[in-house]
Formats: structure tokens, C-alpha cells, sequence
């Protein structure tokens, strides 16, 4: 099959191009999923570059030699010969595991959902990734109708659904733009209360859309925990989700701050945290669906990719932060009768 292997860490990840790799075979308790969308996301350029805390040599995450990629959805091509599992062959799937930029994946039923039949390949793709944004909104910053929520990164694939999920709430959400080209289309495009962009001054801009008294939440997924505290309200919260803007070195911050207004950070990783606690990863994804299904969350599609070969544009668009929302790149063709 074709794959984008990483045989070894790559300094600009757009040169990564596909190669032909064995066609992995299921284990007993495995699926065989044919893969038809992949989903680039900023963690996969960190993986590329050996700059993310899952490039383990002891554990064998993403060490070379290894097939990049995160998230996709396809459409089962074996099932386990068992048939414990609820997924039958030919039923569409998305889901989450290190490989999918590749032709076919193996993967056990923890790692992969049907896609609901409302929903096409296509957008189950682009919001897998997402549900990390719905859980913080929800369970960990439980954001309340009428709390004032800041959102770093709002451009991107967590930010955007951060907004959607606090305004479904009934939050009034400013979106924080990292220039003024991507600020005018976040206005033209997404439903936000107030979208600022992040030059000189901006953290006052911030506080003074609240009247001197400061937002209730901040979802950061850039790593910007000194400017969240400085906008935060007393008794405010934090939600640590990312670094984007961090280029893998982390800020120092100083603790009397957080007391002095009685400021609570909280980091949070989704992943580990389902799989410590898989009823409330059921409530999130319950939840989460729910909110797409009714069309409360949307995806929010940048360009078009065809082919593993364009997975480099992709991951290159994103480095050089031209995307909004998110890149899904077609990897098949459509199924004879899915829905895709
Ligand atoms: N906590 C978890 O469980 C979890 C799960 C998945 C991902 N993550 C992490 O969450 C973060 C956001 O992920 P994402 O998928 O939303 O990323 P993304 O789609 O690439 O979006 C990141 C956004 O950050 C902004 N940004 C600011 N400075 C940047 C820089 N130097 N380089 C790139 N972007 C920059 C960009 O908007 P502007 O250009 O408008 O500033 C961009 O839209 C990443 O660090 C990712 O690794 C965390």
C-alpha cells in the first residue's frame, strides 16, 4: 500500500511523500479499516519533526521508522473472525491512531466509531479530532449561558469548535486571530461575539470587552498561559489544550499570579483521559455527536487534497498558518454504495 513513512525525523515535514510499505494484517482482535479520508493536524508536524512528548523510543510511538498521521475514516475491510465486536465488514468508521496517513490501517475497536448515517466520511474525518474541544468546553471549563469565553487559536481545528461549542452553550466567545487577513474572515465566517487580533495591546482589548473585569474562561490552544492569567477574571479559568505557538519550548509562570486572582489552570489530554475514564468518554462523544448531528457544530473545511501525495501542501499550509478550521485529504475513492 501507500503510506507517508517517516523513516527518520524530518526538519520541514512538506518534504514527506508517499511510499509503498507492507499492507498491515489485523491481529485477532483487529479491524482492517481502508482508509478514504486522513486529517492533518499541528500535532503531526511535531511528530514528524521528533518535537511531541509521543515521540517515545521506549514505548515505539512514532520513532522512526513509522507511518505519520492521526486521524481518518474509511470503511471496514475485515473484522475480527471472532465477531465479538458491534462493527461488521463495509460499515463506515472514523477514528484516531498513529498510521493513518496510509491506504489501510489496523486498529481494535477502542480506536475507531461508526460514522452516524447523517453524517459523510468526509466531515466524520474533519470533526474526529474535535471532541477534545467539546469535552473542554463541557466537562472541564463546564462553561455556563453567559460566561465570557476567550478562545487562542481560534482559527484553528480546536478553536473553531471551541467558539461553536461555547456559543451552542450560550457563551459570548471572543476569538483570538493571529492576524488581520484571518480576523476579517473569522468576522465574515464564524459565529463569534467579538474576534481580536493578536497584536501590541491586545490582552487590554480583551479586558476592556469586559468592561475592566475579564473573561470567565480561556481555552489556550497556542501556549499562552502568561496572557491568559492577564485576561482572566478573578476566579477565572484556564484550559491548557496546546502549544501551537510554542515551537515545542514551554513558558515559565510565575504561581503569585494564579493566586493573586485566585486563577484555576487546568491542563487537559483528551486521550489519556479517555482511556483512564471511558464512561465519560461515552458522555463526551454522546454529547459531542449530538451537537453535530443537530448541526450545532459544523466543520469548517480549508482547500481541497487529493491523494497521500498532497499531504505535505497540507501539512505545510498549517505550518505556515494559512488554514482555518480544518484540512481533510481524500485518500480513496468513493465506495460502491457509502455514502462518503
Ligand atoms: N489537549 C489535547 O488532548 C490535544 C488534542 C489534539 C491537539 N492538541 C494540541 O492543540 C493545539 C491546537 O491544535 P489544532 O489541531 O487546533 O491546530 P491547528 O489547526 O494548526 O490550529 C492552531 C492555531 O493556532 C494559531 N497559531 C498561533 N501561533 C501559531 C504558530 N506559531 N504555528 C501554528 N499555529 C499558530 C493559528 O491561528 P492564527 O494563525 O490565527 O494565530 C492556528 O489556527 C496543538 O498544539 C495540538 O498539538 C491537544
Amino acid at each position: 500500500m501507500k503510506a507517508i513513512l517517516v523513516s527518520q525525523f524530518v526538519s520541514d515535514p512538506s518534504t514527506l511523500r508517499p511510499s509503498t510499505v507492507p499492507t498491515p494484517s489485523p491481529e485477532p482482535d483487529q479491524y482492517l479499516v481502508h482508509i478514504t479520508h486522513c486529517s492533518p493536524q499541528h500535532a503531526d508536524i511535531l511528530h514528524a519533526q521528533g518535537k511531541h512528548q509521543n515521540n517515545n523510543a521506549k514505548r515505539g510511538w512514532c520513532f522512526p521508522p513509522f507511518i505519520l498521521g492521526y486521524d481518518f475514516a474509511g470503511v471496514i475491510q475485515s473484522a475480527p473472525a471472532n465477531r465479538i465486536g458491534r462493527l461488521r465488514e463495509g460499515d463506515r468508521v472514523f477514528g484516531a491512531a498513529i498510521g493513518a496517513f496510509a491506504e489501510y490501517i489496523c486498529v481494535t475497536e477502542a480506536a475507531i466509531r461508526k460514522v452516524p448515517d447523517a453524517l459523510s466520511n468526509e466531515t466524520a474525518c474533519a470533526m474526529s479530532g474535535q471532541a477534545v474541544s467539546y469535552a473542554a468546553v463541557v466537562h472541564i471549563a463546564k462553561v455556563k449561558a453567559g460566561d465570557t469565553v476567550l478562545v487562542s487559536g481560534a482559527s484553528g481545528g480546536l478553536g473553531s469548535v471551541c467558539c461553536m461549542v461555547a456559543k451552542a452553550i450560550g457563551a459570548r466567545v471572543i476569538a483570538l486571530a493571529g492576524d488581520v487577513g484571518k480576523a476579517e474572515h473569522m468576522r465574515r465566517h464564524m459565529d463569534v461575539d467579538e474576534v481580536v487580533v493578536m497584536q501590541h495591546g491586545w490582552a487590554q482589548k480583551v479586558i476592556s470587552l469586559t468592561d475592566g473585569r475579564g473573561v470567565d474562561v480561556v481555552l489556550d490552544n497556542i501556549g499562552m498561559v502568561n496572557d491568559a492569567i492577564r485576561c482572566v477574571a478573578y476566579f477565572g479559568r484556564i484550559v491548557i489544550l496546546g502549544f501551537a505557538a510554542r515551537k515545542g519550548v514551554m513558558e515559565e509562570v510565575k504561581m503569585n499570579k494564579l493566586l493573586l486572582k485566585s486563577v484555576t489552570v487546568t491542563g487537559y489530554r483528551f486521550g489519556e483521559s479517555g482511556r483512564r475514564y471511558p464512561d465519560e468518554l461515552k458522555r463526551i462523544w454522546d454529547g459531542y455527536l449530538g451537537m453535530l448531528q443537530q448541526g450545532q457544530v459544523k466543520p469548517v473545511l480549508y482547500g481541497k487534497y487529493n491523494g497521500l501525495q498532497d499531504v505535505g501542501i497540507a501539512l505545510a499550509d498549517l505550518a505556515n498558518r494559512r488554514v482555518y478550521g480544518k484540512v481533510v485529504v481524500k485518500v480513496a475513492d468513493a465506495y460502491e454504495g457509502a455514502r462518503l
